[in-house]
Parts: C-alpha cells; structure tokens; sequence
C-alpha cells in the first residue's frame, strides 16, 4: 500500500500538464496490479486563481477553501481510469471503503481548513501505514524558499519538532503555498508517520515506493 500526495502545482502550474498526468496513469495502471494506491492532488494555480477572485470578491477563508477544494477535485479526476474508483473519494471514510474494491482512490481536499498534504496523513493515518510520500514542484523542504532564493539548500532530514518550527511563523490562508503545513506535520507526529517529500519525477516516485529510497527531505523522528 502507499499514500501520495501529489502537489496541484505538478498537474496544474501555468496551465494543465497533459504530457505529465498521461505518465502518471500509465504508472498507476501498471503499479495497481500488485499494489493499493491512494493518490491525493492538490489545487494548484487554478485553485489559486478561483481563491484570489474569491477573495477579492470578499468571500470569508472557509468559502474560499471550499473552493479550492473543488479545484483540487477536479485535478483529482483526471487521473480517473478502469484501474480505480470511478469517482474522487469526498472524504477518509469513503476513500477506506472505496479501496476494499479497487487498487486506486483519488482524492483531493474534504474539508476547509486544511490542505490536501494533510487530507494525505489523514488517510495514512486511518490505514495504518507509516510513510506518505509528498511529491512537489521544489524536490524537498529547503532552508529558505528555493524559488526566490538561488543559494536555498535542501535539507534532508527533520523532525516534526523542526518543521514545525519553519512554518509556526507563516499565515494559514487558503492557498497556502509552502512545501508542508503545519495540521500535516501535527497528524504525523501523532501517529508516528514519516513523510518522504520528493521532486515531480515518476522515477523519484518509484524508487522511493521500491527501496524506501527518499531523495528529497524525511521529516520524521530523528535520533539527533
Ligand atoms: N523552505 C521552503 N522549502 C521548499 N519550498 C518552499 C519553501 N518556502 C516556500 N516554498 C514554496 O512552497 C511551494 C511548495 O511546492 P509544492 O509543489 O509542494 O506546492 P503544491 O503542493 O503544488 O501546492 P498545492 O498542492 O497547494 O497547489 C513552492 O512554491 C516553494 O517555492
Ligand atoms: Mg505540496
């Protein structure tokens, strides 16, 4: 079994990446024969968009995640195929019960408050498994923002303890864009999850579901 999340910027950052989701259910269909998938998107720019208009129109931060929300659907449901539930799960409960027929549940957010990330431990949690693996435009959490700084340099690993400190500084508004978010790293404290955050690449994908390999950062519990 693996729990993905797949950042909404990889699926939709100027626009919507045929080439990329195309890749993308080539692997599901062909890893779906031997192993249970449940694959979270996030919103991306169009989910930002409709939350920036949102926003300017006055509407309150939970109408405005309820609209990302079913931005963050919509990507879901491109990745809909014979392999998996024919629709995207609204919520943990229904993407359980969805998986005891089908090898891949789609999902993107359920409630306002939290980001997709979070809707990924969340079913981890449920489930039972102990590893969710983030993938991101950026390839890993980095010392400061790798976009706006050349010199930001990954950092490997973390605890929840140092995450949590990287992002207690920051504002929660809907389309929150940071590698992780704070109700995230709290749910994989509880339940002891660890969190692999990887690059967009499938190959990055696969090798960390093969041989636990993370290319990117681990926050998780640390023995420094
Ligand atoms: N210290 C940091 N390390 C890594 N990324 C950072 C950091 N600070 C800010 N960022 C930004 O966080 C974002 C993380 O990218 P990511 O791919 O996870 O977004 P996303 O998951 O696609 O968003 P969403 O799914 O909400 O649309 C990037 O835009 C990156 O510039
Ligand atoms: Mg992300």
């Amino acid at each position: 079994m693996v729990v993905i999340s797949l950042g909404g910027s990889i699926v939709y950052g100027d626009m919507i990446d045929f080439n990329y989701i195309s890749a993308f259910r080539k692997f599901l269909e062909e890893k779906s024969k031997n192993t249970k998938i449940f694959l979270v998107v996030g919103g991306g720019k169009s989910a930002r968009d409709y939350i920036s208009i949102a926003s300017k129109l006055g509407m309150d931060e939970f109408s405005q995640d309820r609209i990302g929300i079913m931005a963050s659907r919509i990507n879901a449901s491109l990745f809909i195929g014979n392999y998996s539930y024919p629709k995207v799960a609204e919520s943990v409960e229904e993407a359980v019960i969805a998986s005891k027929n089908y090898p891949v549940v789609l999902m993107g957010g359920t409630e306002p408050g939290h980001t997709t990330d979070a809707v990924s431990l969340l079913i981890a949690e449920r489930v039972g498994e102990k590893r969710v693996i983030n993938m991101t435009s950026v390839g890993g959490v980095y010392d400061k923002d790798p976009r706006k700084y050349k010199d930001a340099e990954i950092i490997r690993r973390m605890s929840y303890r140092d995450a949590q400190e990287m992002f207690l500084n920051r504002d929660m508004n809907a389309g929150l864009n940071l590698p992780f978010d704070l109700i995230s790293i709290k749910i994989a404290e509880r339940s002891k999850i660890e969190i692999c955050i990887i690059g967009k690449s499938i190959e990055e994908l696969k090798k960390a579901m093969l041989d636990g390999e993370c290319q990117g950062t681990v926050i998780g519990i640390t023995n420094d």
